[in-house]
């Protein structure tokens, strides 16, 4: 998967990357920086979407579809796809021209919607990673959690450097019964939940 990433994809994370790191210095305000993973986050919920059984991948929060071009690499690796969803109008535009560049139009599909209504009760969800507003992530993980697959993983970024907001959450998680699930100190920290 990281050995050959296509050029085409790497010049786009590295844009992205630029970007991103412009915005965190530059006063641009909080809804319109990307916000995006860093690399080492990208490469761990790739592993992870690689090892994921087979179902629906979807990602909630797709920005300009810097996470997404990570998960496309597991994508293809293991032939499945992803849909990843998107609410403002300006980083569907972004996230757009980042499957046009990149060239991953064959494994990402990107759903200009808010994910709590567009998701819907399709079960048979197998890979999720949650990376959107702090304050619907208990939302979306009870809205996920019941549409999982048996050993299908809900990945929800922010666990660490939002850990005060997100502690209903997680706290929810690491009693609940339906899944094995573990905050793991990686980027901003990432909560891992796997359905039993
Ligand atoms: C932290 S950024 C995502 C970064 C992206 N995952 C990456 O690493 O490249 C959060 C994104 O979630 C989007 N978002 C927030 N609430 C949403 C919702 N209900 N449905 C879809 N997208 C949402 C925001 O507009 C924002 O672009």
């Amino acid at each position: 998967m990281f050995s050959d990433i296509p050029e085409t994809i790497q010049k786009r994370m590295k844009d992205l990357e630029r970007i991103d790191a412009r915005d965190r210095m530059d006063g641009t305000t909080r809804l319109e920086r990307l916000r995006q993973i860093p690399p080492e986050t990208g490469k761990f919920i790739a592993l992870l979407a690689a090892s994921a059984p087979p179902g629906r991948y979807i990602e909630i929060g797709a920005s300009a579809g810097y996470s997404a071009l990570w998960l496309a690499l597991a994508c293809r690796q293991v032939k499945r796809k992803i849909t990843t969803f998107e609410i403002l109008d300006r980083k569907v535009e972004m996230a757009r021209q980042t499957i046009e560049m990149a060239g991953v139009g064959d494994v990402v599909e990107l759903v200009h919607a808010d994910a709590r209504t567009a998701i819907g009760d399709a079960v048979g969800i197998s890979f999720c990673f949650l990376d959107a507003e702090k304050e619907i992530y208990s939302e979306c993980y009870e809205a996920i959690v019941p549409l999982l697959v048996p050993g299908g993983i809900l990945i929800a970024d922010n666990a660490i450097n939002h850990e005060e907001t997100l502690r209903p959450m997680i706290s929810r998680a690491l009693a609940d019964e339906r899944v094995d699930a573990l905050v793991v100190p990686i980027g901003k920290g990432e909560l891992v939940c796997r359905k039993i």
